[in-house]
């Protein structure tokens, strides 16, 4: 971790538990802390890359510099912190086993988080039927949910299908093929329902989840309440 402050003084009450947000660089990491900020809580964000971060005006925001494959570089993230965002994935990295990737980099969080004392995992992975036949990618989410609880720390999962919102890819892509094509034709195969939900309501459950310490593990079943509303 390089311990560097964002900008700005803090506004968060430096009383107040510690959060890490994983993924930071990313669509909903991105978009999360703003929200965790003007809520008052006191963040530290973890990415492989803080430059990428340079220009966010996040006031009293801390920058690690971390991987969640190095046990090493999570030891020095996690001090201190009671609450952690997991919002990681190896989709798109230069690596064909994606699932493999995942599964133990979520074991090597879940391990090195137990070891900080962390109270509470959030996770935000992906809403499809556990029990039938899932993508490879879906297969994943639900995996790195599972991984990211077998080291005994408290997990709430919540799980979105296609979240509606500027640049996140899997409505880009949407955005793309409707802007592009007049008419789409499918295979008869494609009848798959999803449940969209808006990126607006992904970062108001995750916002408000750290308020709610009782939600956990067995609150996967928040999941499964979440799924009516595609979340
Ligand atoms: N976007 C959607 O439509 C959608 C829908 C349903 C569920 N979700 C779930 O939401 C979560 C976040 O997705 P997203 O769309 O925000 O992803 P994203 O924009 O693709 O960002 C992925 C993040 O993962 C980080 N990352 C990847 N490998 C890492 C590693 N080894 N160590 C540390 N950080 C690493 C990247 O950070 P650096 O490269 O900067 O290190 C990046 O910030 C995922 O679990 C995803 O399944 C997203």
């Amino acid at each position: 971790m390089n311990g560097v402050q964002g900008p700005g003084a803090p506004l968060a009450d430096p009383g107040r538990p510690l959060v890490l947000v994983t993924g930071a660089t990313g669509y909903i990491g991105g978009r999360l802390i703003p929200r965790l900020l003007a809520a008052g809580h006191r963040v530290r964000c973890l990415s492989r890359n803080p430059q990428r971060l340079a220009g966010r005006a996040w006031p009293g925001v801390e920058f690690a510099r971390g991987d969640v494959s190095d046990p090493a570089s999570l030891e020095a993230a996690l001090v201190g912190v009671a609450q952690a965002f997991y919002l990681v994935h190896a989709m798109g990295e230069d690596s064909p086993d994606f699932r493999g990737r995942d599964l133990r980099q979520a074991l090597t969080f879940a391990e090195a988080a137990a070891k900080a004392g962390v109270r509470r995992i959030i996770y935000l992975g992906g809403l499809g039927d556990s029990t039938g036949h899932r993508s490879d990618h879906l297969a994943s989410r639900h995996e790195v949910g599972t991984a990211l609880g077998s080291m005994g720390v408290p997990v709430l999962e919540f799980r979105a299908a296609v979240i509606v919102g500027s640049g996140s890819a899997s409505f880009e892509m949407i955005r793309h093929l409707t802007e592009r094509l007049p008419i789409m034709i499918t295979p008869r195969w494609v009848t798959t329902r999803c449940q969209p939900i808006g990126v607006r309501d992904v970062l108001a459950y995750l916002t408000e989840a750290l308020e709610h310490p009782g939600w956990r593990a067995s609150s996967r079943s928040a999941a499964g309440m979440s799924s009516d509303t595609g979340a």
